[in-house]
């Protein structure tokens, strides 16, 4: 299983447009709809999704694993729990997992869960990093550094969603950043599964940076698969 390290993860975000272009694009994806209910899994920091998509519906639950005490809208309550063990008594209209499933313990099952879950003629949205731009070469590279074999979470989730009736959209996010040992330390959330090996690798994937990145951004192709139930 892997860590969430809430540092990293702010790091990546104060220096990223992703949330702002994700949110754009799944209120585009909702508009014209009718729906009740949405579940979020895994919020991250921030209640940045319900406070921008909770509009959209009646009632809206997140299921957070760790402790979060900011305010939320009125329409959004949450429940601090594992996903994986939670239990429900409800279906919902809309689910929202993104960036998460990374830290699923049993992805198939909890793929499979989360599908459950929907209503008939629901819609879940899954968020991962897909393997063009910038974000699968440096992959590859640090797999090949620690000698490793990567699988893209991309392919794993595609694999589980076969089945199903999907639609893949595309946005491009972009990580700004002041010199290429800023953007490795920008980079390192994404890089949680091998904390010590990123630690170890650092100079490899400095000089990896400087040799690739010749812009002033590192893009990131965030895939946004729909399923609809
Ligand atoms: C990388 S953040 C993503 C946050 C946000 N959804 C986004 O797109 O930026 C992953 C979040 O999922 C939470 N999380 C990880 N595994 C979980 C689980 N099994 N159940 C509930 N939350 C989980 C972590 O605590 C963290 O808040």
């Amino acid at each position: 299983m892997v860590d969430f390290y809430k540092e990293w993860y702010d790091k990546l975000i104060a220096h990223s447009n992703e949330k702002g272009l994700l949110v754009e694009k799944i209120s585009d994806l909702l508009k014209g709809k009718t729906h009740e209910s949405c579940l979020e899994i895994g919020l991250g920091t921030s209640a940045y999704f319900s406070e921008r998509l909770g509009g959209f519906f009646d009632d809206y639950l997140i299921v957070e694993k760790n402790e979060f005490n900011e305010p939320l809208k009125t329409n959004v309550k949450i429940v601090q729990d594992d996903f994986e063990e939670h239990i429900f008594n409800e279906q919902f209209d809309v689910i929202i997992a993104s960036h998460v499933v990374y830290y699923f313990k049993d992805l198939p099952q909890t793929i499979k869960k989360i599908i459950s879950l929907l209503k008939d003629g629901g819609r879940a949205y899954f968020v991962v990093n897909g393997k063009e731009s910038d974000y699968g070469p440096i992959k590859d590279a640090f797999a090949s550094f620690i000698g490793k074999p990567y699988t893209f979470t991309y392919d794993v989730l595609k694999a589980n969603l076969k089945e199903h009736r999907t639609k893949e959209y595309t946005t491009q996010a972009s990580l700004s950043f002041q010199s290429h040992e800023d953007l490795y330390e920008t980079l390192r959330l994404s890089f949680d599964l091998y904390p010590n090996e990123y630690e170890e690798q650092k100079d490899k994937v400095i000089n990896w940076l400087k040799a690739n990145i010749r812009g002033e951004k590192f893009f990131i192709d965030q895939k946004i698969i729909e399923v609809i139930k």
